[in-house]
Protein backbone atom coordinates (compact mmCIF):
# COMPACT_ATOMS: atom_id res chain seq x y z
CA UNK A 1 0.00 0.00 0.00
CA UNK A 2 3.27 2.91 0.87
CA UNK A 3 4.54 1.45 -2.71
CA UNK A 4 8.65 1.20 -3.01
CA UNK A 5 9.46 3.63 -0.33
CA UNK A 6 8.28 1.27 3.14
CA UNK A 7 9.12 -1.92 1.06
CA UNK A 8 11.01 -3.04 3.88
CA UNK A 9 7.98 -3.41 6.35
CA UNK A 10 7.30 -1.40 9.44
CA UNK A 11 10.44 -1.31 10.98
CA UNK A 12 11.72 0.96 8.27
CA UNK A 13 9.15 2.97 9.18
CA UNK A 14 10.03 2.82 13.06
CA UNK A 15 13.43 3.82 12.09
CA UNK A 16 11.77 7.47 10.33
CA UNK A 17 9.62 7.79 12.90
CA UNK A 18 12.10 6.84 15.81
CA UNK A 19 14.94 9.06 14.43
CA UNK A 20 15.68 12.28 15.56
CA UNK A 21 19.24 13.18 14.34
CA UNK A 22 17.99 15.23 11.30
CA UNK A 23 16.73 17.79 13.15
CA UNK A 24 19.00 17.04 16.56
CA UNK A 25 22.51 16.75 14.78
CA UNK A 26 22.50 20.99 15.16
CA UNK A 27 23.00 19.64 19.13
CA UNK A 28 26.71 18.37 18.30
CA UNK A 29 28.98 20.77 19.99
CA UNK A 30 26.91 20.87 23.27
CA UNK A 31 26.51 17.89 23.44
CA UNK A 32 30.39 16.78 23.33
CA UNK A 33 30.95 19.63 25.15
CA UNK A 34 28.78 17.99 28.41
CA UNK A 35 30.12 14.53 27.24
CA UNK A 36 33.64 16.52 28.45
CA UNK A 37 32.37 17.49 31.18
CA UNK A 38 30.93 14.55 32.63
CA UNK A 39 33.51 12.41 31.95
CA UNK A 40 36.29 14.58 33.86
CA UNK A 41 33.93 14.38 36.67
CA UNK A 42 34.16 10.53 36.21
CA UNK A 43 37.52 10.32 36.32
CA UNK A 44 37.78 12.94 39.19
CA UNK A 45 35.52 10.86 41.25
CA UNK A 46 37.74 8.01 40.66
CA UNK A 47 34.67 6.15 38.89
CA UNK A 48 36.29 5.63 36.04
CA UNK A 49 40.17 5.52 35.07
CA UNK A 50 42.44 8.54 34.36
CA UNK A 51 43.83 6.55 31.57
CA UNK A 52 40.23 5.61 30.07
CA UNK A 53 39.00 9.50 30.68
CA UNK A 54 42.07 11.18 28.96
CA UNK A 55 41.14 8.25 25.66
CA UNK A 56 37.82 9.48 25.83
CA UNK A 57 38.74 13.12 26.15
CA UNK A 58 40.87 12.63 23.54
CA UNK A 59 38.30 10.87 21.00
CA UNK A 60 35.74 13.42 21.80
CA UNK A 61 37.86 16.29 20.73
CA UNK A 62 38.79 14.31 17.33
CA UNK A 63 34.99 14.15 16.62
CA UNK A 64 34.69 17.59 17.29
CA UNK A 65 37.19 18.29 14.68
CA UNK A 66 35.92 16.21 12.30
CA UNK A 67 32.28 17.17 12.70
CA UNK A 68 33.71 20.77 12.34
CA UNK A 69 34.97 19.75 8.87
CA UNK A 70 32.92 17.67 7.11
CA UNK A 71 29.48 17.71 9.28
CA UNK A 72 27.74 14.43 10.11
CA UNK A 73 26.44 11.63 8.02
CA UNK A 74 23.18 10.71 9.50
CA UNK A 75 22.24 7.46 9.91
CA UNK A 76 18.63 6.19 11.22
CA UNK A 77 19.35 3.34 12.98
CA UNK A 78 21.75 5.48 15.13
CA UNK A 79 18.45 7.53 16.21
CA UNK A 80 19.88 10.98 17.32
CA UNK A 81 22.98 12.81 18.36
CA UNK A 82 24.37 11.16 21.79
CA UNK A 83 23.87 7.47 19.77
CA UNK A 84 26.10 9.58 16.65
CA UNK A 85 28.76 10.45 18.96
CA UNK A 86 28.86 7.64 21.19
CA UNK A 87 28.77 5.53 17.97
CA UNK A 88 31.55 7.13 16.36
CA UNK A 89 33.31 7.48 19.54
CA UNK A 90 33.67 3.60 19.76
CA UNK A 91 34.70 3.22 15.86
CA UNK A 92 37.70 5.42 17.18
CA UNK A 93 38.47 3.88 21.02
CA UNK A 94 36.96 0.67 21.03
CA UNK A 95 34.96 -0.80 24.03
CA UNK A 96 36.47 1.59 26.46
CA UNK A 97 34.57 4.46 24.34
CA UNK A 98 31.60 2.48 26.60
CA UNK A 99 32.51 3.83 30.34
CA UNK A 100 31.68 7.32 28.81
CA UNK A 101 27.61 6.58 29.58
CA UNK A 102 28.44 6.01 32.85
CA UNK A 103 25.72 7.10 35.64
CA UNK A 104 23.80 9.19 32.74
CA UNK A 105 21.04 8.28 30.20
CA UNK A 106 20.12 10.13 26.90
CA UNK A 107 17.07 11.55 28.94
CA UNK A 108 19.34 13.95 31.27
CA UNK A 109 22.10 14.40 28.10
CA UNK A 110 19.29 15.50 25.73
CA UNK A 111 17.79 17.92 28.62
CA UNK A 112 21.35 19.36 29.60
CA UNK A 113 22.68 19.25 25.50
CA UNK A 114 19.11 21.26 24.63
CA UNK A 115 19.37 24.05 27.62
CA UNK A 116 23.14 24.66 27.00
CA UNK A 117 21.65 24.66 22.91
CA UNK A 118 18.80 27.17 24.39
CA UNK A 119 21.04 29.43 26.39
CA UNK A 120 23.32 29.87 23.70
CA UNK A 121 20.56 30.94 21.86
CA UNK A 122 19.27 33.35 24.36
CA UNK A 123 22.74 35.25 24.54
CA UNK A 124 22.54 35.54 20.66
CA UNK A 125 19.46 37.30 20.78
CA UNK A 126 20.31 39.10 23.16
CA UNK A 127 23.22 40.94 21.40
CA UNK A 128 20.88 40.74 18.26
CA UNK A 129 18.25 43.06 20.11
CA UNK A 130 21.02 45.62 21.49
CA UNK A 131 21.97 46.25 17.76
CA UNK A 132 18.14 47.07 16.91
CA UNK A 133 18.34 49.28 20.22
CA UNK A 134 21.02 51.18 18.93
CA UNK A 135 19.80 51.19 15.78
CA UNK A 136 16.62 52.67 16.74
CA UNK A 137 18.60 55.03 19.42
CA UNK A 138 20.29 56.74 16.47
CA UNK A 139 17.24 57.34 14.26
CA UNK A 140 15.42 58.58 16.97
CA UNK A 141 17.80 61.39 18.04
CA UNK A 142 18.12 62.13 14.10
CA UNK A 143 14.57 62.82 14.16
CA UNK A 144 13.63 63.71 17.75
CA UNK A 145 12.12 67.17 15.73
CA UNK A 146 10.35 65.75 13.23
CA UNK A 147 6.46 66.08 13.45
CA UNK A 148 4.24 63.20 12.71
CA UNK A 149 0.35 62.35 12.99
CA UNK A 150 0.45 60.23 15.89
CA UNK A 151 -2.73 57.71 15.68
CA UNK A 152 -5.44 56.29 17.72
CA UNK A 153 -7.56 53.59 16.13
CA UNK A 154 -5.20 54.36 12.86
CA UNK A 155 -7.28 57.60 12.59
CA UNK A 156 -4.78 61.32 13.35
CA UNK A 157 -5.24 61.97 17.27
CA UNK A 158 -2.30 64.23 18.13
CA UNK A 159 1.13 65.28 16.56
CA UNK A 160 3.68 63.64 18.06
CA UNK A 161 7.51 63.46 17.26
CA UNK A 162 9.02 60.00 14.95
CA UNK A 163 11.67 60.51 17.63
CA UNK A 164 9.47 59.38 20.35
CA UNK A 165 7.28 57.32 18.04
CA UNK A 166 10.56 55.34 17.30
CA UNK A 167 11.38 55.22 21.57
CA UNK A 168 8.08 53.39 21.83
CA UNK A 169 9.99 50.28 20.14
CA UNK A 170 13.11 50.90 22.35
CA UNK A 171 10.89 50.37 24.74
CA UNK A 172 9.24 47.20 23.89
CA UNK A 173 12.54 45.62 22.99
CA UNK A 174 14.13 46.43 26.99
CA UNK A 175 11.25 44.03 28.02
CA UNK A 176 12.14 41.84 25.25
CA UNK A 177 15.51 41.58 26.42
CA UNK A 178 14.15 41.63 30.15
CA UNK A 179 12.68 38.51 29.58
CA UNK A 180 14.62 36.69 27.53
CA UNK A 181 17.60 37.55 30.63
CA UNK A 182 14.61 36.09 33.39
CA UNK A 183 14.64 32.94 31.00
CA UNK A 184 18.08 32.28 31.27
CA UNK A 185 18.70 33.04 35.03
CA UNK A 186 15.52 30.75 35.76
CA UNK A 187 17.40 27.93 33.24
CA UNK A 188 20.58 27.64 34.50
CA UNK A 189 20.53 25.18 36.27
CA UNK A 190 22.58 21.06 35.37
CA UNK A 191 20.10 18.19 34.62
CA UNK A 192 22.70 16.25 34.22
CA UNK A 193 23.26 13.46 36.23
CA UNK A 194 19.69 13.06 36.82
CA UNK A 195 20.44 9.74 34.78
CA UNK A 196 17.03 8.55 33.29
CA UNK A 197 14.75 9.65 35.75
CA UNK A 198 16.13 8.58 39.25
CA UNK A 199 19.47 9.86 40.24
CA UNK A 200 22.33 7.47 39.96
CA UNK A 201 23.66 4.88 42.34
CA UNK A 202 27.64 6.35 41.64
CA UNK A 203 29.41 9.05 43.41
CA UNK A 204 28.93 11.48 40.78
CA UNK A 205 29.34 15.26 41.53
CA UNK A 206 26.56 16.91 39.75
CA UNK A 207 28.11 20.01 41.33
CA UNK A 208 31.17 19.96 39.36
CA UNK A 209 29.58 19.09 35.83
CA UNK A 210 27.32 22.19 36.39
CA UNK A 211 29.77 24.30 37.03
CA UNK A 212 32.26 23.01 34.54
CA UNK A 213 29.31 23.97 32.28
CA UNK A 214 28.37 27.60 33.27
CA UNK A 215 25.23 26.84 35.49
CA UNK A 216 25.15 27.86 38.65
CA UNK A 217 24.18 25.09 40.27
CA UNK A 218 22.64 20.99 39.64
CA UNK A 219 18.85 20.96 39.53
CA UNK A 220 17.52 19.60 42.31
CA UNK A 221 14.94 16.91 41.41
CA UNK A 222 15.93 13.74 38.99
CA UNK A 223 12.56 13.10 37.77
CA UNK A 224 11.87 17.39 37.11
CA UNK A 225 14.84 17.53 35.83
CA UNK A 226 14.76 15.19 32.89
CA UNK A 227 11.09 16.30 32.11
CA UNK A 228 11.14 19.94 32.59
CA UNK A 229 11.28 21.72 28.84
CA UNK A 230 10.04 25.00 30.72
CA UNK A 231 13.56 26.51 29.50
CA UNK A 232 12.15 25.72 25.91
CA UNK A 233 8.76 27.23 26.50
CA UNK A 234 10.38 30.00 28.11
CA UNK A 235 12.42 30.77 25.30
CA UNK A 236 9.76 30.35 22.84
CA UNK A 237 7.34 32.63 24.78
CA UNK A 238 9.88 35.04 25.20
CA UNK A 239 10.40 34.87 21.29
CA UNK A 240 6.61 35.44 20.43
CA UNK A 241 6.60 38.60 22.66
CA UNK A 242 9.80 40.05 20.43
CA UNK A 243 8.21 38.94 17.54
CA UNK A 244 4.64 40.52 17.98
CA UNK A 245 6.69 43.73 18.63
CA UNK A 246 8.88 43.13 15.34
CA UNK A 247 5.48 42.41 13.54
CA UNK A 248 3.85 45.69 14.73
CA UNK A 249 6.68 47.86 13.66
CA UNK A 250 6.75 46.24 10.18
CA UNK A 251 3.06 46.76 9.85
CA UNK A 252 3.77 50.69 10.39
CA UNK A 253 6.70 50.15 7.39
CA UNK A 254 4.00 48.76 5.68
CA UNK A 255 1.36 51.45 6.08
CA UNK A 256 4.23 54.21 5.98
CA UNK A 257 5.96 52.87 2.85
CA UNK A 258 2.61 52.95 0.66
CA UNK A 259 1.73 56.00 -1.46
CA UNK A 260 -1.20 57.20 0.26
CA UNK A 261 0.92 57.72 3.34
CA UNK A 262 4.39 58.52 2.12
CA UNK A 263 6.15 58.32 5.07
CA UNK A 264 9.09 56.28 4.01
CA UNK A 265 11.13 55.54 1.17
CA UNK A 266 12.24 51.77 1.95
CA UNK A 267 16.11 51.05 1.19
CA UNK A 268 16.17 48.62 -2.68
CA UNK A 269 17.84 46.55 -0.26
CA UNK A 270 14.64 45.50 1.77
CA UNK A 271 12.20 45.84 -0.84
CA UNK A 272 11.68 44.04 -4.02
CA UNK A 273 9.86 45.27 -7.34
CA UNK A 274 6.74 43.57 -9.34
CA UNK A 275 7.45 41.40 -12.45
CA UNK A 276 4.83 43.58 -14.04
CA UNK A 277 4.09 46.70 -12.52
CA UNK A 278 7.51 48.53 -13.16
CA UNK A 279 6.71 51.51 -10.66
CA UNK A 280 6.26 48.95 -8.13
CA UNK A 281 8.69 48.83 -4.81
CA UNK A 282 7.50 46.09 -2.27
CA UNK A 283 8.23 46.17 1.46
CA UNK A 284 8.80 42.32 0.97
CA UNK A 285 11.15 41.84 4.21
CA UNK A 286 8.54 44.02 6.29
CA UNK A 287 5.78 41.76 5.11
CA UNK A 288 7.91 38.30 6.26
CA UNK A 289 9.04 40.11 9.27
CA UNK A 290 4.79 40.08 10.04
CA UNK A 291 4.44 37.12 8.77
CA UNK A 292 7.29 35.63 10.62
CA UNK A 293 5.83 36.09 13.89
CA UNK A 294 2.68 33.84 12.94
CA UNK A 295 5.43 30.94 12.44
CA UNK A 296 7.22 31.89 15.85
CA UNK A 297 3.42 31.93 17.67
CA UNK A 298 2.71 28.70 16.29
CA UNK A 299 6.59 27.11 17.31
CA UNK A 300 5.57 28.38 20.57
CA UNK A 301 1.95 26.51 20.27
CA UNK A 302 3.47 24.09 18.84
CA UNK A 303 5.35 22.92 21.90
CA UNK A 304 2.63 23.73 24.81
CA UNK A 305 0.67 21.06 22.73
CA UNK A 306 3.61 18.70 23.07
CA UNK A 307 4.15 19.00 26.97
CA UNK A 308 0.53 19.64 28.12
CA UNK A 309 -0.54 15.78 28.75
CA UNK A 310 2.90 14.29 29.32
CA UNK A 311 2.86 12.24 33.01
CA UNK A 312 6.83 12.23 35.11
CA UNK A 313 9.08 11.70 33.46
CA UNK A 314 10.47 11.26 30.03
CA UNK A 315 8.35 10.37 27.22
CA UNK A 316 9.31 9.98 23.56
CA UNK A 317 7.18 13.04 22.83
CA UNK A 318 9.34 15.18 24.17
CA UNK A 319 11.92 14.58 20.94
CA UNK A 320 9.81 17.05 19.30
CA UNK A 321 10.79 19.98 21.28
CA UNK A 322 13.57 20.75 19.33
CA UNK A 323 11.88 21.76 15.46
CA UNK A 324 9.80 24.03 16.52
CA UNK A 325 12.30 25.85 18.92
CA UNK A 326 14.93 25.66 16.29
CA UNK A 327 12.68 26.74 13.37
CA UNK A 328 11.85 29.70 15.69
CA UNK A 329 15.21 30.83 16.49
CA UNK A 330 16.12 30.91 12.74
CA UNK A 331 12.74 32.77 12.36
CA UNK A 332 13.38 35.33 14.94
CA UNK A 333 16.84 35.95 14.22
CA UNK A 334 16.08 36.84 10.86
CA UNK A 335 13.57 38.87 11.45
CA UNK A 336 15.36 40.99 14.50
CA UNK A 337 17.80 41.39 11.36
CA UNK A 338 15.95 42.59 9.01
CA UNK A 339 14.05 45.10 10.91
CA UNK A 340 17.47 46.64 12.33
CA UNK A 341 18.92 46.98 8.82
CA UNK A 342 15.33 48.79 7.79
CA UNK A 343 15.59 51.10 10.69
CA UNK A 344 19.14 52.25 10.10
CA UNK A 345 18.75 52.24 6.05
CA UNK A 346 15.11 53.39 5.84
CA UNK A 347 14.51 57.39 4.35
CA UNK A 348 12.19 58.76 6.56
CA UNK A 349 9.96 61.97 4.78
CA UNK A 350 9.29 64.36 7.12
CA UNK A 351 7.55 66.66 4.90
CA UNK A 352 5.14 64.15 4.26
CA UNK A 353 4.25 63.66 7.82
CA UNK A 354 4.24 67.26 8.64
CA UNK A 355 1.81 67.82 6.06
CA UNK A 356 -0.50 65.08 7.31
CA UNK A 357 -0.01 65.83 10.67
CA UNK A 358 -1.41 69.53 10.03
CA UNK A 359 -4.45 67.80 8.50
CA UNK A 360 -7.36 66.19 10.64
CA UNK A 361 -7.32 68.74 12.75
CA UNK A 362 -4.68 66.94 14.83
CA UNK A 363 -4.44 70.50 17.53
CA UNK A 364 -8.14 69.91 18.63
CA UNK A 365 -7.09 68.97 21.88
CA UNK A 366 -4.34 71.63 22.31
CA UNK A 367 -7.35 74.27 21.72
CA UNK A 368 -9.65 72.68 24.21
CA UNK A 369 -6.64 72.67 27.04
CA UNK A 370 -6.03 76.39 26.04
CA UNK A 371 -9.75 76.95 26.83
CA UNK A 372 -9.14 75.39 30.15
CA UNK A 373 -5.58 76.61 31.06
CA UNK A 374 -6.05 80.29 29.68
CA UNK A 375 -10.32 80.91 29.43
CA UNK A 376 -10.49 78.96 32.58
CA UNK A 377 -13.35 76.80 31.09
CA UNK A 378 -14.11 73.74 32.24
CA UNK A 379 -13.10 70.66 30.47
CA UNK A 380 -16.27 69.38 29.37
CA UNK A 381 -17.15 73.28 28.30
CA UNK A 382 -14.04 73.49 26.62
CA UNK A 383 -14.38 70.11 24.79
CA UNK A 384 -17.79 71.44 23.57
CA UNK A 385 -16.48 74.84 22.02
CA UNK A 386 -13.92 72.81 20.48
CA UNK A 387 -16.15 70.81 18.50
CA UNK A 388 -18.02 73.40 17.35
CA UNK A 389 -14.84 75.35 16.31
CA UNK A 390 -13.86 71.63 14.73
CA UNK A 391 -16.81 71.75 12.43
CA UNK A 392 -16.41 75.23 11.35
CA UNK A 393 -13.40 74.62 10.11
CA UNK A 394 -14.36 71.96 8.27
CA UNK A 395 -16.88 73.22 7.00
CA UNK A 396 -14.45 76.36 6.08
CA UNK A 397 -12.46 73.23 4.47
CA UNK A 398 -9.48 75.19 6.43
CA UNK A 399 -7.35 74.36 9.17
CA UNK A 400 -8.11 75.64 12.75
CA UNK A 401 -5.10 78.10 13.02
CA UNK A 402 -6.78 79.44 9.26
CA UNK A 403 -9.74 80.33 11.20
CA UNK A 404 -9.77 84.24 11.91
CA UNK A 405 -9.87 85.84 14.93
CA UNK A 406 -13.75 87.03 14.71
CA UNK A 407 -14.85 83.29 13.72
CA UNK A 408 -13.00 82.04 17.06
CA UNK A 409 -15.07 84.87 19.31
CA UNK A 410 -18.35 84.39 17.78
CA UNK A 411 -18.17 80.64 18.82
CA UNK A 412 -17.09 82.23 22.40
CA UNK A 413 -16.23 84.88 23.28
CA UNK A 414 -13.30 84.10 25.48
CA UNK A 415 -10.86 83.02 23.05
CA UNK A 416 -8.03 85.78 22.54
CA UNK A 417 -4.92 86.27 20.08
CA UNK A 418 -2.98 84.02 22.25
CA UNK A 419 -4.52 80.97 20.82
CA UNK A 420 -3.04 80.90 17.54
CA UNK A 421 0.21 80.19 19.73
CA UNK A 422 -0.87 76.50 20.40
CA UNK A 423 -2.62 75.70 17.11
CA UNK A 424 0.57 74.76 15.45
CA UNK A 425 1.60 71.26 15.14
CA UNK A 426 5.41 72.39 16.59
CA UNK A 427 4.08 74.19 19.51
CA UNK A 428 1.65 71.11 20.49
CA UNK A 429 4.00 68.50 20.53
CA UNK A 430 6.44 70.90 22.19
CA UNK A 431 3.85 71.66 24.72
CA UNK A 432 3.87 67.55 25.98
CA UNK A 433 6.96 67.80 28.46
CA UNK A 434 5.31 65.41 30.46
CA UNK A 435 7.64 62.68 31.81
CA UNK A 436 7.79 60.35 28.90
CA UNK A 437 6.01 62.98 26.89
CA UNK A 438 5.97 63.49 22.94
CA UNK A 439 7.90 66.83 23.35
CA UNK A 440 11.58 66.71 21.58
CA UNK A 441 13.25 67.94 25.02
CA UNK A 442 12.18 64.93 27.01
CA UNK A 443 12.29 62.28 23.69
CA UNK A 444 16.04 63.52 23.98
CA UNK A 445 16.20 63.08 27.64
CA UNK A 446 15.02 59.91 27.54
CA UNK A 447 17.54 58.93 24.36
CA UNK A 448 20.18 60.63 26.59
CA UNK A 449 19.20 57.74 29.81
CA UNK A 450 18.76 54.79 27.03
CA UNK A 451 22.40 55.69 25.96
CA UNK A 452 23.41 55.60 29.33
CA UNK A 453 21.35 51.77 30.24
CA UNK A 454 23.28 50.67 27.35
CA UNK A 455 26.35 51.72 27.87
CA UNK A 456 27.08 53.74 25.48
CA UNK A 457 29.01 57.24 24.85
CA UNK A 458 26.43 60.10 24.31
N1 LIG B 1 16.39 11.37 20.90
C1 LIG B 1 15.83 11.56 22.19
C2 LIG B 1 15.22 12.95 22.34
O1 LIG B 1 15.55 13.82 21.60
C3 LIG B 1 16.86 11.39 23.25
C4 LIG B 1 16.34 10.79 24.53
C5 LIG B 1 15.96 9.41 24.34
N2 LIG B 1 15.62 8.77 25.53
C6 LIG B 1 14.89 7.66 25.53
N3 LIG B 1 14.61 7.16 26.64
N4 LIG B 1 14.51 7.11 24.42
O2 LIG B 1 14.36 13.19 23.18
Amino acid sequence: MWGGRFADGPSSVMREINASIPFDKKLWRQDIRASLAHVAMLAAQKIIEAEDATQIIRGLNQIAQEFEANGITENLDLEDIHMHVEARLTEILGPVAGRLHTARSRNDQVATDFKLWVRDALDMVDAALEELQKALLDRAEEHADTVMPGFTHLQSAQPVSLGHHLMAYFEMIRRDRSRFADARTRMNESPLGAAALAGTGFTIDRGNTAQMLGFDGPTRNSLDSVSDRDFALDYLMAATQCSLHLSRLAEEFVIWASQPFGFISLPDSYSTGSSIMPQKRNPDAAELVRGHSGRIAGAMQALVMTMKGLPLAYSKDMQDDKPPVFEAHDLLGLSIAAMTGMIAEVEFRPARMRELAESGFSTATDFADWLVREAKLPFREAHHVTGTVVALAEKQNCGLSELTLEQFQQIDARISEQVFDVLTVDASVASRSSYGGTAPIQVKAQITSARKVLGLEN
